[in-house]
């Protein structure tokens, strides 16, 4: 099985992904981590919070960035999450607490006492895996692997012609997770927009999924409308849900490795830049960041089968 932190601002897309790690009995799911992004970050401890006691789970719930690490917050997208993260939808009482540890101070513990085991899965702008990075550098060498939802390598973005919005919600901290030199995936755009969520998906998870159910059908109608209305799809892209489809059925994508960085400034800001492993670039400072691997195909349809599959 596979130990994993998911680190994430639920968020409708985040919801799903999290449901599917609190059942798959294939993945170890050890805390949540939140940060701000689709919602400001009490509002994604919230939503953490519930999600797991809806799944009848206790997962440990550690708060993290509430901004980006340099620059301005850009107000969080209610007309596509809804204003509570979950399509406005009316939720259910939480009962349990944060921890009294931050998402950064708990990434590094967790991942300092399972030394090469565990995973961290971040699907919201990324600051929390910046500041462990920071309080202890250590943990690039003891993690398993770091899987990024985020970014774009030839799709182009989703907040401005360039730029993914995870990317674009934090770049400081993007550009210093992306180049850490841990091993890691993106799993951004390329396959995201492959794939996508329907009504009869939504109808087999509802069904299967009791009081989480309703919550997943309810955020899924108004996220849902959101695709139509400004993308004109039948449906919604599972973004978040992909990076746990790459670690759980690697063989339905396909990747390259090269280098990669992202703009943090001007009209690029945000923008993820790959350069393939081998291609000389006559400017040498495209190949000096450490190799990571990035998603650039999918099995749409059939990452959209496991999602509904698995729930
Ligand atoms: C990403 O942005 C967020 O709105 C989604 O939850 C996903 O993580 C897609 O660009
Ligand atoms: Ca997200």
């Amino acid at each position: 099985s596979h130990p994993i932190i998911f680190d994430t601002d639920p968020g409708v897309d985040d919801a799903q992904a999290i449901a599917i790690a609190l059942r798959h009995p294939e993945i170890d799911l050890l805390g949540l981590t939140t940060t701000y992004g689709n919602v400001d970050v009490e509002t994604a401890t919230h939503n953490a919070l519930l999600l797991s006691e809806l799944a009848g789970r206790e997962i440990p719930v550690a708060q993290g960035a509430a901004g980006p690490m340099v620059k301005d917050r850009h107000p969080p997208p209610a007309h596509i999450h809804g204003a509570n993260g979950l399509g406005d939808i009316a939720l259910p009482p939480v009962k349990g607490k944060a921890e009294a540890v931050s998402a950064p101070q708990f990434i590094v513990d967790t991942v300092n006492a399972r030394p090469g085991e565990v995973t961290l899965v971040a699907v919201g702008p990324v600051g929390n895996l910046a500041a462990a990075l920071q309080l202890d550098p250590g943990i690039i060498d003891r993690v398993k692997r770091v899987v990024i939802m985020g970014g774009s390598i030839r799709e182009g973005g989703n907040v401005t012609p360039v730029a993914e919005a995870n990317m674009f919600n934090d770049p400081d901290a993007a550009a210093r997770v992306l180049t850490a030199g841990w091993p890691l995936t993106l799993v951004g755009l390329d396959v995201t927009h492959r794939c996508v969520l329907t009504d009869a998906h939504m109808t087999r998870i509802e069904a299967g999924q009791g009081e989480l159910g309703k919550v997943l059908a309810g955020s899924f109608a108004f996220y849902r409308d959101f695709y139509r209305e400004f993308l004109g799809i039948d449906g919604c892209c599972p973004h978040d849900s992909c990076a746990l489809a790459w670690l759980l059925r690697p063989e339905l994508f396909t990747t390259a490795r090269g280098h990669l960085t992202v703009a943090t400034a001007g009209d690029a800001e945000g923008q993820t830049i790959f350069a393939p492993e081998g291609r000389g670039f006559i400017e040498s400072r495209w190949s000096r960041t450490p190799l990571v691997e990035v998603c650039l195909g999918v099995d749409g349809d059939a990452v959209s089968e496991w999602i509904a599959d698995t729930l």
